[in-house]
């Protein structure tokens, strides 16, 4: 296939925490695209936040850091004006359910209609179609297994907040 020039996109998420259905978005995002700038940012819909802005970031860069053109931080205000700063030619959505499409189709047109940005989704894995920093979060509070939706990082950091894992095989995969 021949080489197309590089784009830079922006790949905007609460990732409260970071899972590996996100890696996937950023793994398939840097390899489609080439650069890929993933903004943690403030959900309006969700004030109470698990874990602090900056520790996200830390996560989700230790998560990504095996991946060349991947840089993560934090943003204030609109996803568009992120799009914006980081110079991001699109954004980048992963879509899991026809849910998740319901919602990031409305996203797509209302931030398409603030600043003309368009929005490019890409499919996550039949595999992790069910993984969601919500049940994360659940499972994680009660001390089910987390281990096999997050990267190892996040697991510990849930570990440090919650306590390690009583449920579920200890090695399995
Ligand atoms: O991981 P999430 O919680 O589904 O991510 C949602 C997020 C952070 C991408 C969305 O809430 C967002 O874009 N927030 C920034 C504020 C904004 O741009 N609002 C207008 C949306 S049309």
């Amino acid at each position: 296939m021949a080489s197309s020039p590089a784009h830079t996109v922006l790949y905007p998420g609460s990732f409260d925490p970071f899972h590996n259905g996100h890696l996937d978005v950023v793994s398939q995002a840097v390899e489609l695209f080439g650069n890929v700038v993933v903004a943690v940012m403030h959900n309006p819909d969700k004030p109470s936040g698990l874990i602090p802005l900056a520790d996200r970031v830390q996560l989700a860069r230790q998560s990504t850091a095996h991946l060349s053109g991947v840089r993560v931080d934090a943003f204030p205000g609109l996803a568009v004006q992120a799009a914006a700063v980081a110079g991001a030619h699109f954004i980048v959505k992963g879509l899991r359910t026809p849910g998740d499409f319901e919602v990031e189709q409305q996203m797509a047109h209302t931030n398409h209609s603030v600043t003309g940005v368009r929005t490019v989704y890409l499919p996550c894995r039949a595999d992790q179609a069910y993984i969601s920093s919500r049940f994360i979060r659940e499972i994680a509070q009660y001390g089910g297994r987390i281990d096999h939706m997050v990267p190892a990082s996040v697991a510990s950091a849930l570990a440090g907040i919650f306590g390690k894992p009583s449920g579920g095989s200890e090695g399995s995969s």
